[in-house]
């Protein structure tokens, strides 16, 4: 074992780890390149490590599937959200919705919320998801008609935001004039700007610091809307087969209560936030692989030809775009939206071997656990073989998660797979996505896995 760390490696197994230098010890190397930071010091130090952030206080990293299990799945109760601050950070849009709250509350509110992602009540937003995606086609072909490449990826978030908006309560986002799309996007981009600044949940607690102030009044704005609707719904009696219908009829089985307007408000935004830049991030990266990738395009194009044979793709159909969740699976697998999980360990644990204290801040990393070489050969290489049937037994469950695992497991991942497979079945059958050839694709860590500089793109029709 390498210790770096002199002086406390005594009775217990500590772990080896970089400890930086000075007072920040290895903040400042993280906040520059946080995901290369954290892929080189696994390279170095193995699979679970500790590095010192500030003083002598440390964070613990774990990226084998071993880990990835005890913490997420056997042990789960000893890790928390809170306070880790990448959770906190996220609290003045998402509150204690479902990404940030635990403990017993969570337990209730996951309870209450589970079946309005039920296989069912998805099945149901099937045509919202080709509808919204088809919409933009005639756009789209005016667009193949010039030679200007343009910022698709900004056109797939445009398009999960009004999947979200519409699935969720009924409100369509499109259309320059939507000041709530704009007010959810400024308050996204501060949290992404802001989840990079070292006092950031500092400058947070100050009500007047400007991105403070900007990021309130954008949460008022999109909090008014919220309430608008939960209001008139409760006034009218209205019951649509939106997910916000769906938790306001939800009652706890003991008590028979639903939820609160505020805990309304905290899970429809907490949605928001995580459901839709997610799946939009995966759908550029798929689309870039795809272009760099001939072979896998031209079988993806078969699939869906034959399967679809001319018609707009259905939720019946899934079983049948087998290659196309393939392709899916393997863009989560290199490029997993949610690069890295954080948790905090309420009591002192020991996680492969070694010591972990009470209240320590704990990073698992499904970017870096999905490159190991030990379960992916040639770890870089795209290649949905990988998740062709019968692949999965020949690998620990842990060693893939970009939906988590464990009681936290995503809880609309059917949702976005879903989502994602009908826009891409949709999209493939009329148009070939051609990305512009230099573009270097580099990744971006912010709160999900963007591409820097975007998806600039030109699209071919098919047909
Ligand atoms: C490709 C798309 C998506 C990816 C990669 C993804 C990934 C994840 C991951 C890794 C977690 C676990 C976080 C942790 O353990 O710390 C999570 C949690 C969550 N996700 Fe997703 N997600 C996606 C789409 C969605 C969608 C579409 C929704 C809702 C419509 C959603 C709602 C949630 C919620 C509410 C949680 C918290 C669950 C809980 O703790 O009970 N996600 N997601």
């Amino acid at each position: 074992m390498k210790t770096t760390l002199a002086g406390d490696i005594s009775s217990k197994n500590y772990l080896p780890g970089p400890a930086g230098r000075g007072l920040f010890g290895t903040a400042r190397e993280f906040q520059k390149a946080p995901l290369d930071y954290l892929t080189h010091i696994h390279q170095e130090y193995g699979d679970s490590l500790r590095y010192r952030f500030f003083l002598n206080w440390y964070g613990y990293s774990f990226v084998h599937p071993d880990a990835n299990k005890h913490i997420l799945q056997d042990n789960n109760a000893n890790y928390t959200k809170q306070p880790h601050p990448s959770i906190e950070i996220l609290k003045p849009l998402a509150g204690e919705g479902l990404l940030t709250s635990d403990g017993d509350f969570w337990r209730k509110q996951r309870r209450l919320a589970q079946p309005a992602f039920h296989r069912t009540q998805i099945a149901s937003f099937a045509r919202t998801f080709v509808d919204s995606t088809v919409a933009r086609f005639e756009r789209w072909a005016v667009k193949s008609r010039t030679d200007e490449w343009f910022a698709f990826d900004e056109e797939l978030m445009a398009l999960t935001l009004e999947i979200a908006g519409k699935t969720l309560f009924s409100i369509d986002l499109t259309g320059k004039a939507d000041q709530v799309g704009h007010a959810f996007d400024r308050a996204n981009r501060l949290i992404t700007d802001l989840s990079s600044k070292p006092f950031a949940l500092f400058t947070l607690r100050i009500p007047f610091w400007p991105s403070t102030q900007k990021l309130f009044a954008d949460t008022q704005q999109l909090e008014d809307v919220v309430y608008g609707v939960i209001n008139e719904r409760r006034r009218s009696g209205e019951q649509k087969a939106d997910l916000l219908g769906m938790l306001m009829e939800a009652r706890d089985e003991e008590t028979g209560d639903g939820m609160s307007d505020r805990q309304l408000r905290d899970e429809v935004l907490t949605l928001m936030v995580a459901g839709h830049e997610t799946t939009s991030v995966l759908l550029s990266w798929l689309f870039y692989f795809l272009d760099r990738n001939p072979e896998v395009q031209e079988r993806l194009e078969a699939e869906v030809d034959r399967v679809l044979s001319g018609r707009t793709p259905t939720f019946e159909d899934l079983p049948h775009l087998r290659y196309t969740r393939q392709v899916i699976d393997e863009t989560l697998r290199v490029r997993p939206a949610a690069y890295i999980l954080t948790r905090w360990a309420q009591q002192a644990d020991t996680v492969c071997g070694y010591h972990i204290p009470a209240q320590s801040a704990l990073v698992l990393s499904p970017y870096i656990t999905h490159h190991l070489a030990e379960f992916w050969p040639e770890p870089e290489r795209f290649d949905p073989e990988r998740f062709a049937p019968g692949k999965e037994a020949e690998r620990p469950r842990y060693a893939y998660l970009p939906f988590g695992g464990g009681p936290r497991q995503c809880i609309g991942n059917s949702f976005a797979l879903t989502e994602a497979t009908l826009i891409t079945a949709a999209i493939v059958q009329r148009f070939r996505v051609r990305v512009e050839p230099n573009h270097p694709a580099q990744m971006e860590p912010q709160i999900t896995l963007r591409m820097k500089g975007g998806l600039p793109a030109r699209l071919e029709e098919r047909r």
